[in-house]
């Protein structure tokens, strides 16, 4: 680990996801999840250049109320966050395009704290336009990027400096996209490269009517349906795949037993298709799915059970006023 002090305006992005790791990681995802019953594709495959500017595309839809609700707690909160942790490094998983983060950066600036800012993405092209804008706008800000998986690559993130402390920050409710096992196993790898009292910052989409929540990953616009498809246009130019993209609709339900928002893509009629890259042949039959992501919404109750089993323990939330999104402060125990 790291434990130098930071010189205030250097930039530095470290690369752990290669091209050749990510071209093995994706071969291994589509050749298990295509043969797997039913198919499924691991979402992080959706943000290549154009997925992840969808994304942002998604977080400016009227039906998609999380980004706005966090943004909204977030600014109502920060101060607040700020003087609780008086973390000298702001850590954030899965930052796309930072945008939320300037509010964090600035209330952990003013509170007198903020030395060093972390963004860690599984996609390189966000990062680096990210880390472009932050170091214009924050020019004294030491900004230290890691291109990796959150689920796997989280012992690369540099250590806490001398005599500082660390907050993880994994906002956009991007935790509800881990099916169960895979979030515990998550929170434990997160725990593990903090030390005690070091903190995590968690945004987690509260249950809600399901008459908002299906809207806002299914979009009047159909936006989501095209973030959805993308993963399929990832698979033909990485793999030379040849999936007929518009022969698949985009599907978004509410899974009430579980707690989560489910997105398939359908094929809409038969069809073959050659993965070439992998010598692989797939048939689909008309109203076959593939699964490609889930979104969990959680009680309060249930969100404090998963970080007390991961050891964490509560130290402040902040809820916006329809009970839509939480913010939780929770500290390494
Ligand atoms: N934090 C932002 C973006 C959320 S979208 C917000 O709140 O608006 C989810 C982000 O997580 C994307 O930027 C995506 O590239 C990233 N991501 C998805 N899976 C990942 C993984 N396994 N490792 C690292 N980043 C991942
Ligand atoms: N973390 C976001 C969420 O669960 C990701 C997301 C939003 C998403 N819309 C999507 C993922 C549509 C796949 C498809 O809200």
């Amino acid at each position: 680990m790291r434990s130098s002090v930071s010189t205030p305006g250097t930039i530095q992005l470290d690369v752990h996801l290669t091209d050749a790791d990510a071209d093995a990681a994706l071969r291994a995802d589509v050749l298990h999840g295509l043969r797997a019953r039913p198919k499924e594709l691991p979402p992080k495959w959706f943000y290549d250049a154009r997925g992840s500017a969808l994304f942002e595309k998604i977080t400016e839809l009227p039906e998609y109320y999380p980004f706005r609700t966090e943004r909204a707690l977030l600014t109502d909160s920060v101060d607040d966050i700020a003087r609780s942790s008086g973390a000298d490094t702001v850590v954030e998983l899965g930052s796309g395009s930072s945008t939320k983060t300037r509010l964090l950066l600035d209330a952990f600036g003013a509170a007198g704290t903020l030395h060093r800012y972390v963004p860690q993405d599984v996609s390189e092209a966000a990062l680096r336009g990210a880390m472009d804008e932050l170091h214009r706008d924050y020019p004294a800000l030491a900004l230290h990027g890691v291109v990796g998986d959150f689920t796997k690559d989280l012992h690369r993130l540099p250590g806490a400096e001398p005599g500082g402390k660390r907050m993880i920050a994994f906002l956009g409710g991007t935790i509800g996209n881990l099916l169960p096992a895979a979030r515990h196993a998550f929170l434990c790898h997160v725990r593990s490269v903090l030390e005690p009292g070091e903190q995590l910052l968690l945004g987690t989409g509260l249950v809600t009517d399901p008459d908002v929540m299906v809207p806002a990953y299914d979009d009047a616009a159909g936006v989501t349906a095209e973030f959805n498809r993308n993963v399929l246009w990832v698979l033909n130019r990485e793999l030379g795949a040849d999936f007929d993209v518009d022969a698949f609709d985009h599907v978004a339900l509410w899974d009430a037993a579980n707690s989560w928002i489910e997105m398939r893509l359908r094929a809409t009629r038969d069809m073959h298709v050659r993965v070439a890259g992998l010598d692989l042949d797939v048939s689909f039959l008309a109203g076959d799915e593939i699964v490609t992501e889930i979104s969990a919404k959680f009680r309060t109750e249930v969100v404090d059970e998963f970080v007390a089993a991961a050891g964490f323990e509560p130290t402040r939330r902040w809820i916006d006023p329809d009970h839509r999104f939480a913010l939780s402060l929770l500290t390494a125990g």
